[in-house]
């Protein structure tokens, strides 16, 4: 049977660096941020936009999978902070990658957006469609920040990629579980900008292209709603929490990682996060944090990767992968 395994890994972030203190103007401080959120640092693009940072990290996750661009079959590009509202940025990286045998699209589930495009490039090779997929998760939240706010905190910028292929070995995803509760829209939302509300002096004046967020109802969502799907993905499968290796989750905070780690029942040492130095980069989380793992340990084969992400819709989903 066939099945799509990760062949690739890459990730980008911009250089500039944004410690805690700079939110000292906005009325937050570098131990509140610490502490409440986990984050010491972020990357701010000075100029980078989303396509340049999904670029770089999808070139690294090609080059890291031993191919080029010009194998690639699809490109799917999760994101919230295109370029433009149209065309896709996926079409925008894929002239920049020169991938001219590839079909590219952009896939919108905010901080869930790179597990929803993982799982729908994963179908495309099972159905035998493409053999070759980039998936790419990258934002730049900074250019929807208000900086005159303190929950200018949260984000940070950066992009990473996964390149995914056909196999018939006993190795890659074992299943996704993907939700998605529109009823929750507007706890974080860009308000302008869309055909609900084009931009006008009346928009921009009241800030609404700047998103808004409801940090308290996401806090409550997140430790509800993954724990439950972590439990569902791992009796759905036959597997048990203790059987996981590592999970590699969204960051959207310290604390809400801790809550979720503690509800599953898996010990914190094997939830692996990054927010200290890059925030919440939305859809490049995972894919960052999916790359940083992979270079940085061995992975022997059979190890059991869970995957979960919760984000603006609301959206939220887990993945089960065995290496
Ligand atoms: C942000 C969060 C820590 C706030 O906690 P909360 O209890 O829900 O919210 P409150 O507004 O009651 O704030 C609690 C305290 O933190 C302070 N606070 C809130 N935001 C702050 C900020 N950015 N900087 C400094 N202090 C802040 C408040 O002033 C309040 O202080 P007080 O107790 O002295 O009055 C919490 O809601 C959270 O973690 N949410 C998740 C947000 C997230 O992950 N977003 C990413 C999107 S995927």
């Amino acid at each position: 049977m066939i099945n799509a395994y990760i062949r690739g890994t890459g990730s980008y972030a911009p250089k500039n660096v944004v410690k805690n203190n700079y939110f000292e103007s906005v009325g937050s401080s570098d131990k509140w941020i610490f502490e409440n959120l986990g984050i010491k640092e972020r990357r701010i693009s000075t100029g980078e936009t989303t396509s340049d940072l999904a670029y770089k990290a999808g070139l690294s996750a090609i080059e890291d999978a031993g191919l080029s661009s010009t194998d690639v079959d699809l490109i799917i590009l999760a994101t919230a902070t295109a370029d433009r509202l149209a065309p896709s940025c996926a079409c925008f990286v894929q002239e920049k990658l020169g991938a001219k045998n590839a079909v590219a699209f952009d896939i919108s589930a905010v901080c869930s957006g790179a597990l929803f495009a993982t799982a729908t490039a994963v179908q495309y090779i099972k159905s035998g469609m493409y053999k070759n997929v980039l998936v790419i998760g990258a934002d730049t939240f900074s250019t929807i920040t208000d900086w005159n706010r303190r929950d200018a905190v949260f984000f940070g910028d950066g992009a990473g990629a996964l390149v995914l292929s056909h196999t018939t070995e006993d190795k890659g995803f074992q299943d996704f579980i993907l939700k998605t509760d529109g009823t929750g829209k507007e706890h974080f939302t860009i308000p302008a900008g869309g055909s609900e509300k084009p931009t006008s002096k009346d928009t921009i004046a009241n800030g609404e292209h700047y998103f808004q967020m409801n940090g308290s109802q996401v806090y409550k969502t997140a430790i509800d709603v993954v724990p439950k799907c972590i439990d569902e993905i791992l009796t759905k499968n036959n597997y048990s929490i203790d059987q996981i290796k590592y999970l590699l989750p969204h960051q959207p905070s310290i604390r809400i990682l801790q809550e979720v780690a503690r509800r599953v029942g898996l010990p914190f040492e094997k939830v692996k996060t990054n927010m200290d130095r890059y925030a919440n980069t939305s859809g490049g989380t995972i894919p960052i944090i999916l790359n940083e793992t992979l270079k940085n340990n061995n992975l022997e084969k059979g190890d059991l990767l869970l995957f979960a992400a919760v984000g603006a819709g609301w959206t939220w989903g887990t993945a089960i992968y065995k290496w």
